[in-house]
């Protein structure tokens, strides 16, 4: 009897607790609705409908687990809305405003509950400074994830001083940080920080001393306004997975010495600089590296025979990047070794010599690009072995001899770039098998005879460039089957263009020519 009276009495309390939960969770919501501008943005927030029911919000055991609104705009304020109303929910554990126009300022701490793990406050324009941004972070116990990524934090410094206990990814992508001050606070405390980004802000000076950098695996400060040598101020940065400092002005050469402290380095951009020096034959022992982009910077010299290995060690690289630079000498035969390569580029570089045959072993290659050196030669058959090919640009060299017909095997190209060489013989008919080919240039060369009328077969082809050579004939009518309209009557870049227009075949695109006959 009592026993029963107990279990009902316990029943009746639980029944309460949860009516009560689920009251306070509605409450919020309803509060927080009426907290802005215009309530009815979220006309389905009601007390007639289902709390879990609401736009955007998902439950768990009745109680409001994650609340997801995108493009929305709320114009909610941050501390008077979301941080009064929301933040307080006691089983939030994600919350999601991206692109929701609300303003207002972080100011330190607020009334976080232990449950929440990812807040995403991105593409509003919440104003603040860093370390408010890090003070909100250490209010919420367990938030694992906070992205600020494109608002206007960074106009002030306050002196909070939070420690970043737990945080381990931050974005402050898309800001306006202008002083180092902010990150140079900041990097006092990276502590548990995985993921940290601050790149698109524009921060003046140097990169600050990362005082304790043995969690940080992907540190992205790419678009600032950075100067300086970069070395000392990473080296304790060992476990980096991911380093991206393009487009800054750093100086000085690549600092190999701290990459190699880097083990696990997969992805590195320092394109968009002014690094200077030579290419570090050390690279080789950097095993996890994918991506290596040095494009656009000042480097010299050659590249060393043992990029990809020096007989110990190898890179499975799968980019290689050194467009626009100063590099010289052949492209060494050895450039073989790397097998993983997804997409060479040398471009904007003094390379000669010939094309190494040895490049037709890469069979994963998708773009090949070379062009503006100074290489000579013929264009290697060996090519023709890679069956993944989409990009062959080698314009602007003195290339000489016939297009390879093996290229025809080489069937997911849809660019070829030839122009500006010395390549004589008749443009081939097999071109016009290449289903998906988009883009041919091959104008000022030496090539010889007539247009294939089989170019105009309904294809992707939308850019037909055969201007400055020595063909002969007319263009074919054929080339214009797919429209029977050809006008003439354009000039782009001082060129008659041609277009065959697509105003009858809907299946076709539009075709290009430029020719000057
Ligand atoms: C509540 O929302 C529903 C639509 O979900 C709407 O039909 C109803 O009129 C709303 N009730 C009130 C009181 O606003
Ligand atoms: C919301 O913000 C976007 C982007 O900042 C802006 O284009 C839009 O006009 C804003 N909408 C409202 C209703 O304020
Ligand atoms: C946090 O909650 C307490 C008690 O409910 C309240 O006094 C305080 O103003 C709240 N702070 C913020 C920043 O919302
Ligand atoms: C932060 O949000 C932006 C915009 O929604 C998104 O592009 C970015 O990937 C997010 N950052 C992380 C680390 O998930
Ligand atoms: C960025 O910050 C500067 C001052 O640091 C300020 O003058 C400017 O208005 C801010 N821009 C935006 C878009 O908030
Ligand atoms: C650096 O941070 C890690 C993780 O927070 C900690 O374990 C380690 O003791 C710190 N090292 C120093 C030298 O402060
Ligand atoms: C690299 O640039 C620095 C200054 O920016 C200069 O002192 C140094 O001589 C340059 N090194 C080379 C190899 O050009
Ligand atoms: C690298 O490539 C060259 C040429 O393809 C080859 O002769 C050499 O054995 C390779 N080196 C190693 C260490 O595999
Ligand atoms: C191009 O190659 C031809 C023949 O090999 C040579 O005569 C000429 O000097 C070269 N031109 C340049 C600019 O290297
Ligand atoms: C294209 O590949 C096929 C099959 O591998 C081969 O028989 C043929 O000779 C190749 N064509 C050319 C022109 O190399
Ligand atoms: C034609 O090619 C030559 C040699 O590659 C180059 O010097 C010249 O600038 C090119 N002309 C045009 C108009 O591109
Ligand atoms: C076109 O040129 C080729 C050689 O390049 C020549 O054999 C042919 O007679 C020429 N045809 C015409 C119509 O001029």
């Amino acid at each position: 009897m009592v026993t029963q009276a107990l279990y009902c009495l316990l029943q009746y309390i639980l029944l309460f607790c949860t009516l009560f939960a689920k009251a306070g969770d509605v409450d919020l919501l309803i509060s927080f609705k009426n907290s802005l501008p215009y309530p009815n943005i979220l006309s389905d927030w009601n007390r007639t409908n289902a709390m879990c029911e609401f736009h955007g919000i998902t439950c768990k055991s009745g109680h409001v687990s994650s609340l997801t609104i995108r493009g929305l705009p709320l114009r909610a304020d941050f501390m008077n809305s979301v941080s009064a109303y929301i933040l307080p929910l006691p089983n939030l554990e994600t919350l999601t405003l991206h692109s929701t126009n609300l303003t207002g300022s972080i100011s330190g701490p607020v009334n976080c509950t232990v449950r929440l793990k990812e807040l995403d406050i991105s593409g509003n324009n919440i104003e603040g400074s860093v370390s408010s941004a890090a003070s909100l972070a250490d209010s919420c116990p367990f938030l694992q994830s906070l992205n600020l990524s494109d608002n206007s934090i960074g106009n002030a410094f306050d002196s909070f001083s939070p420690i970043l206990r737990h945080l381990k990814m931050l974005d402050l992508s898309y800001n306006n940080i202008t002083t180092n001050k902010d990150p140079e606070w900041l990097f006092s405390k990276v502590g548990l920080l995985k993921y940290l980004d601050l790149s698109n802000n524009n921060i003046q000076g140097t990169i600050p001393q990362i005082v304790n950098c043995t969690s940080l695996q992907h540190l992205d400060q790419s678009n600032n306004q950075l100067i300086g040598t970069v070395s000392s101020d990473i080296k304790t940065c060992t476990r980096l997975v991911t380093l991206s400092l393009s487009n800054n002005n750093f100086f000085g050469e690549i600092p190999i010495l701290a990459l190699l402290a880097m083990p696990r380095l997969e992805h590195l951009d320092l394109a968009f600089n002014n690094f200077n020096g030579s290419l570090p034959k050390s690279f080789s022992k950097l095993t996890s590296l994918e991506v290596l982009d040095l494009s656009a910077n000042k480097i010299s010299g050659q590249i060393p025979h043992s990029l990809c290995t020096d007989g110990v060690s190898s890179l499975k690289l799968l980019y290689l990047q050194l467009q626009d630079n100063f590099l010289t000498g052949h492209i060494p035969i050895s450039l073989s070794n790397c097998t993983n390569l997804v997409s060479l580029d040398l471009s904007f570089n003094l390379f000669f010599g010939s094309i190494p045959d040895s490049l037709g072993a890469l069979s994963n290659l998708q773009y090949l690009i070379m062009w503006q050196n100074n290489l000579n030669g013929e264009i290697p058959g060996k090519l023709s072995s890679l069956r993944s090919l989409r990009n062959l640009n080698l314009e602007y060299n003195n290339l000489t001899g016939t297009i390879p017909d093996g290229l025809v095997n080489c069937t997911s190209l849809n660019w070829i770039s030839l122009g500006s060489n010395q390549l004589t013989g008749s443009i081939p008919i097999w071109i016009s098998q290449l289903e998906n080919l988009v883009v041919l240039i091959l104008g000022n060369n030496s090539f010889t005879g007539l247009i294939p009328a089989e170019l105009g077969n309904c294809k992707g082809l939308v850019y037909l460039e055969l201007s400055s050579n020595q063909l002969n004939g007319s263009i074919p009518s054929a080339l214009a089957k797919q429209s029977g309209k050809i006008v003439v009557d354009l000039l782009v870049d001082g060129w008659p263009v041609v277009i065959l227009g697509d105003s009858y075949n809907p299946q076709c695109h539009k075709l290009t020519i430029r020719l000057s006959l």
